[in-house]
């Protein structure tokens, strides 16, 4: 672990520890505010975020930043990250080993935000960080305390773009982060 984000951005340059290293084209450590109350967990990387750098610019991401408007979160004040940093091939769920390998680099970033909320968006986020048997179905919405942070999970942003309905309840859970923070 590193206490300070100069090393920890260091140590992280030409990440060999997975196989996901293969075809990527950038690492995609995080973006934003290091000192945010709140922060974002994403999955991993797609092909706009591969080819920028940047976590949530593709079309997912412009979807969350339109709820952000709305709710007038700006995204340079929260701290956005992945559960892998490296494209997965076809944009398929990271593999278990994938996410290991990359967890300590999130958990180090997690230590030096210091955030008081984690949204956590989809089920991989919710599953690598709160544990694999819990249900995104069954958990989203709803506060999760766990060692003086509070969780919510909600939906992936990209599952919004498959079913309108659960744009409606993103919003309201994304509302209960802002009355929150
Ligand atoms: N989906 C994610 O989970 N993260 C991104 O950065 C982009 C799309």
């Amino acid at each position: 672990m590193y206490d300070n984000w100069e090393n920890l951005e260091k140590s992280i340059i030409g990440c060999k520890k997975c196989k996901l290293c293969n075809n990527r084209t950038n690492i995609v450590f995080g973006y934003g505010n290091k000192n945010a109350d709140v922060m974002f967990i994403g999955e991993g990387p797609g092909a706009d975020e591969d080819i920028q750098g940047v976590p949530f610019v593709g079309k997912a991401g412009k979807l969350m930043d339109m709820a952000f408007e709305g709710l007038g979160i700006n995204r340079s004040e929260v701290y956005i990250a992945n559960i892998v940093k490296c494209r997965p091939p076809q944009n398929r769920v990271p593999e278990q080993d994938e996410a290991d390998s990359c967890l300590n680099y999130l958990r180090n970033q997690v230590i030096l935000v210091k955030p008081k909320i984690i949204v956590l968006l989809g089920s991989t986020a919710l599953k690598n960080i709160l544990g694999r048997e819990l249900s995104i179905t069954a958990c989203r919405g709803k506060w999760i305390e766990k060692k003086g942070i509070h969780y919510m999970p909600t939906w992936h942003p990209a599952a919004l773009l498959r079913d309108e309905n659960k744009k409606i309840e993103f919003w309201r859970d994304l509302k209960q982060v802002v009355e929150k923070v």
